[in-house]
């Protein structure tokens, strides 16, 4: 799969991959681009172009590691990226999922108890997910912070602990799809329900390459940090 460049123009990327329009937004980067490159578009923003090209090439190519750049990149700024990310799962995609569900309920009279159970197991996701960020906007973000802030490491935690704990968030959502597909009644609005899927489905996608940021570029920038530290 390709890897885009910095001199890459930005609608040609997106031409390629419109999914990635949330994580261009979450920079605070909108469309009316004309003919310009990443690197000009990244310029105007004042974006560092060389992290914003190892965040689009990480959501589009799964491939994709950024290991000479890696130490580039401030730890601050992912933190800023993933918490923006966090935002917009609970303003806008959870908000529409809850939506587009409690009209599929209401749209098919004769399948309550096959809904019932996707609307049952899709509260008990919402909860974990938020637990799952919580820990990790509570816990993680602060202790990297204040590792970068103060270059004193923690007595008692290290990165590896979170490493160890962090779950596959997005790996219920397949269930939930799965669900969905194999035991729902077929007496509903099929427009409704297409939304829905399609939406878990474009959910679990961002959630996996989420994932793949905090694993893959926090995750490593800290253990540096704090290996450099201990020396
Ligand atoms: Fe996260
Ligand atoms: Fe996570």
């Amino acid at each position: 799969m390709e890897i885009f460049k910095k001199n890459d123009k930005l609608y040609h990327i997106i031409d390629h991959n419109y999914h990635l329009l949330p994580v261009l937004n979450r920079f605070g980067i909108n469309l009316g681009f004309r003919d310009k490159t990443v690197e000009e578009i990244c310029l105007e923003h004042n974006i560092n172009t060389g992290f914003f090209m190892a965040i689009v090439n990480t959501y589009h190519n799964e491939e994709y590691f950024p290991r000479n750049e890696l130490l580039t990149f401030s730890p601050l700024e992912i933190i800023s990226y993933l918490r923006k990310t966090h935002s917009y799962y609970f303003s806008y995609t959870i908000p529409k999922l809850d939506d587009l569900l409690n009209r599929l309920i209401a749209s098919s009279p004769s399948d309550f108890k096959g809904l019932q159970m996707v609307d049952v197991f899709y509260k008990k996701y919402k909860k974990e997910l938020r637990q799952h960020i919580d820990h990790e906007e509570e816990k993680v973000f602060p202790y990297v912070i204040n590792l970068v802030k103060t270059q004193q490491p923690d007595s008692e935690y290290t990165i590896r602990n979170f490493e160890e704990e962090h779950s596959n968030v997005e790996e219920k959502l397949n269930d939930l799809k799965h669900l969905l597909i194999k035991y729902i009644t077929p007496d509903y609005d099929e427009n409704i329900c297409n939304d829905f899927l399609i939406t878990l489905s474009l959910f679990e996608k961002d959630l996996e390459d989420h994932a793949r940021i905090e694993d893959k570029i926090l995750m490593p920038l800290t253990i540096e940090i704090e290996n450099k530290l201990l020396k």
